[in-house]
């Protein structure tokens, strides 16, 4: 990046508390377009509350976020996602009672950015989702509805109605958590695939393996602050992170990588 280049996304000090606790503490990040950055950190470090300031589904206590150089403060979800930020959810969200396809179209009803949206007929959405559907391999089962289908297509279409409308920025908290490892290797090949793209990824994620396999600069996340911000490979030579995990010689999951 250019000295001059504006960061996509830029937090300056941003805080939370809950009452005593300070939940994320006077955090600085900035991504750039086109980064994949990996967030990881123990439980109740902070992670999910810092995508909440965010993505605007929770107040600052105090700091700033700003997209695109456009500062944040007091604009609802709603409005953040129709920006071009996009999120998914650490436990699966998404319509239970509707089926993969209706869940894709409601996302590219949802987010529309303008009113000219008007101008997109029906078919197009349908293309759009059907398209969407394709990429992510769940075709066989678009009639479905979500409560049958199994998690990985859950996660996956979490994935898609995230994407579906091309967010500039695209937020995924724990995308792989409760899957095998077989899974998370076919979701470690999705996500390079969206990075290939160009997609600009901030992850939060504790299975090592998918943090290094899939970002270019990892974050961790300790009490609130960031303790390390630098590359993957670096991370398990780093003493401060090394101290969080509990002395532990290796990171959890580490073992597992090779
Ligand atoms: N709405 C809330 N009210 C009170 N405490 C909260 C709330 N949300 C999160 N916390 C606390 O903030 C800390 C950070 O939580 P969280 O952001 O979920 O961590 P992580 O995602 O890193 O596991 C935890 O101690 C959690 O209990
Ligand atoms: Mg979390």
């Amino acid at each position: 990046m250019s000295p001059h280049e504006q960061p996509l996304l830029s937090c300056r000090g941003v805080t939370r508390r809950f009452g005593a606790l300070v939940a994320v503490d006077g955090v600085d990040f900035d991504v750039r377009r086109g980064e994949t950055v990996g967030i990881g950190g123990p439980n109740g470090a902070g992670k999910t509350t810092f995508f909440d300031l965010i993505s605007g589904l929770n107040t600052m206590s105090a700091g700033s976020v700003a997209l695109r150089g456009r500062p944040l403060a007091g604009t609802p979800p709603h409005r953040i996602c129709q920006m071009g930020m996009a999120r998914t959810f650490q436990l699966n969200s998404g319509f239970d009672g509707l089926s993969v396809m209706d869940n894709v179209l409601a996302a590219v009803a949802f987010g529309r950015r303008s009113a000219g949206g008007w101008l997109l007929t029906a078919r197009d959405d349908r293309a759009k989702a059907r398209a969407m559907l394709e990429k992510f391999g769940l075709t066989d089962i678009a009639d479905d509805l979500v409560e049958n289908v199994p998690v990985l297509a859950r996660k996956k279409l979490m994935v898609a109605t995230a994407l579906v409308n091309e967010p500039d920025l695209l937020l995924l908290d724990e995308p792989v958590g409760g899957l095998t490892p077989p899974e998370i290797d076919d979701f470690i090949a999705l996500m390079l695939g969206l990075k290939a793209e160009g997609v600009t990824l901030v992850f939060i994620e504790h299975v090592m393996r998918f943090l290094t396999s899939v970002a270019d600069r990892a974050l961790i996340m300790h009490q609130g602050r960031i303790i390390y911000d630098g590359t993957p490979n670096g991370l398990s030579a780093d003493q401060t992170v090394r101290e969080v995990y509990l002395g532990t010689t290796e990171l959890p999951g580490m073992a597992e990588t090779a």
